[in-house]
């Protein structure tokens, strides 16, 4: 096969695969540290997803309170609802106030106190004092924040000399007997032409895959194509029941309104006017974590309290805030609203709805952002060669759920931890092993066939189905006979797969087969998801089950992981928790917040 497509070949000490947060972070500390390193991106860097983050990066820099990294691991676990893991919770939140005072000497332009010092919100479940007061500890540039940092990340790696591969479509690993990762397979949409990257590691940085489902505040890149390529592999992801919804999309369009907004001041209220996250949550209220806010926000409308004509979704208010301040700390969100909802967020409340946010699950990774695997019995088996961070990866620093502000922290530090562990393995100009001698042809075949798919159906509509099953029987809470109603269903749309047509067979701009790829990604995923989901018969995190609706630390408190099959099949395992942390600086945290 690859005699048919002309291959033309690169050697790298390192690729990078994703110009978002952590993709950008990883290739400006490996450019710092001479290592030569390309950069595979399939959008131009700033407009990677991370661009669209609006509230803000959690660190305790305690410029508006006191505040402690401690506190700040207290409310991770904690928020994790104790499936994350401890050592690698433990990294991040002691690396954060570095990693942000870094940003702010890269240039992130942050918005400021009357001090000149970086301005920090309060943010769902962050807290002083292990859990007994609100923390001020989400950094912000207005409600712009992914936008200013995606910038400067980008300004700074060119800084630095990185290369840069843009509007090149990432296809699959290179993998060779042994389980090692040599390198990953490449197309240029511009030209058409298809490259093979060797490198001592790929690092992926692929983000989340919101576009499983049908309503997400995820852009349409958000495919999750670094971990298809890992099912490819013969890799399981980890944790992907895990699925978070932020309480405040925009009903109907599904944008995001931050969680900043509530940080601000606003709040939620239902058809009574009543602000009912008093009732569910008395001391965070509308600040509560965003699983308990989505959860409160769902029963609010299945028992009749929603708003609008179909009461099917909720009012969040920021009229009270004044001009002033939205102007001046949540100006995208007026717009957004205006334009989405026709709303003018100083006289009327925004309708909103929980909506598909975020994947806690991904590339099990370890704090160094080492790739794991189940082998010989050892759950903590690194892949060779093989690194992920960002949203693509499970690290797992969020568990079962994630604290809103800790994914831009978590795409700086492992963004950085990766290139800090390159720097370690690899001495720039490293001589490469030449290649096995058939890398990269099941990934031209695989491109090949789907090229010339002449199926009868359009990528949209299996892709549809698959949304509208995720959406549905994958949702805020979930019961094992609808999951199970999904899984049939979703193996009938795999299946629907082989069907699939591609009318465009060119290989320049072909954005037929580029949905179609994507697509492949997906439904891998989706598959994994909801399997995982069906398996874990516990509720934890963002994991509500009808059925089991407690949490089951006796049988449950482990990660899932799932392999897949290519053709509807999951295969799962599990690792344990990491309960060990790095240090003996955390013995301050009360114990029940380390050691259910
Ligand atoms: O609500 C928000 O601004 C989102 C932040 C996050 O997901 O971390």
């Amino acid at each position: 096969m690859s005699k048919a497509y002309e291959i033309i070949d690169h050697q790298y000490d390192v690729v990078v695969v994703g110009a978002g947060g952590a993709g950008l972070r990883a290739t400006l500390g490996l450019a710092e540290k001479n290592l030569s390193t390309a950069c595979i991106t399939k959008v131009f860097p700033t407009r990677s997803h991370t661009v669209a983050a609006q509230g803000g990066i959690s660190a305790s820099l305690g410029n508006m309170g006191e505040d402690d990294w401690r506190w700040h691991m207290y409310d991770t676990v904690k928020g994790s609802d104790w499936l994350g893991d401890q050592d690698a919770i433990e990294y991040m939140c002691k690396e954060a106030p570095k990693a942000v005072i870094e940003l702010e000497h890269y240039g992130v332009p942050f918005s400021r106190t009357d001090e000149g010092k970086i301005y920090q919100r309060p943010f769902g479940g962050m807290t002083t004092h292990f859990g007994e007061g609100t923390a001020q500890r989400t950094c912000a540039a207005a409600d712009r924040t992914g936008h200013a940092m995606l910038h400067t990340l980008y300004q700074q790696a060119l800084r630095n000399h990185a290369e840069f591969f843009i509007e090149y479509f990432a296809l699959d690993l290179i993998m060779d007997e042994e389980g090692v990762c040599r390198g990953v397979m490449a197309w240029n949409l511009q030209d058409g032409t298809i490259h093979r990257f060797q490198a001592h590691t790929v690092i992926l940085a692929t983000g989340g895959y919101g576009r499983a489902y049908f309503s997400c505040t995820s852009a349409h890149t958000c495919t999750g194509d670094g971990n298809g390529m890992v099912l490819r592999a013969g890799l399981p992801l980890q944790d992907m029941e895990f699925v978070q919804f932020h309480p405040t999309g925009v009903y109907g369009a599904g944008c995001l309104i931050t969680e900043g907004v509530r940080g601000e001041g606003g709040y939620l209220t239902n058809s009574e006017g009543e602000r009912f996250m008093e009732r569910y949550a008395p001391n965070a209220k509308d600040l509560a974590s965003r699983d308990v806010v989505s959860r409160s926000m769902t029963i609010e409308i299945r028992e009749g309290r929603g708003v609008g004509k179909d009461k099917d979704h909720i009012h969040l208010h920021l009229e009270h805030l004044g001009a002033d301040v939205i102007n001046e700390r949540l100006p995208g969100i007026a717009e957004t609203a205006r334009i989405f909802a026709g709303v003018d967020v100083t006289k009327e409340p925004i309708p909103v709805l929980p909506t598909v946010h975020y994947n806690m699950g991904g590339i099990p990774a370890n704090y160094h952002g080492e790739v794991l695997t189940l082998k010989d019995g050892n759950p903590d088996h690194v892949v060779p060669g093989l690194m992920a961070a960002g949203e693509a990866a499970c690290v797992s620093v969020h568990g079962a759920n994630r604290l809103g502000s800790n994914s831009l922290l978590d795409l700086v530090v492992f963004g950085r931890a990766v290139a800090e562990r390159c720097g370690e393995l690899i001495e720039p100009g490293q001589r490469h092993k030449p290649l096995p001698a058939d890398a990269g042809d099941a990934c031209l075949e695989r491109l090949d066939r789907l090229r010339n798919a002449k199926g009868d159906l359009k990528t949209a509509d299996i892709r549809l189905d698959m949304q509208k099953t995720m959406q549905s029987h994958a949702a805020v809470f979930r019961t094992g006979d609808v999951m199970q109603e999904g899984i049939e269903q979703l193996k009938k749309t795999v299946a629907s797969f082989d069907r699939v047509s591609v009318s465009d067979r060119s290989l320049v701009w072909n954005s037929d087969l580029v949905e179609t790829l994507e697509l492949d990604n997906l439904l891998g995923q989706a598959m994994a998801t909801i399997e995982s989901a069906k398996n874990r018969e516990e509720s934890r995190g963002a994991h509500a089950r009808e059925d089991y609706s407690d949490r089951d630390d006796d049988n449950w408190m482990k990660h899932t992981l799932a392999w897949y099959d290519g053709k509807g099949g999951v295969k799962i395992e599990y690792r344990p928790v990491r309960m060990d942390t790095l240090t003996d600086e955390v013995d301050v945290i009360p114990p029940k917040a380390r050691t259910y």
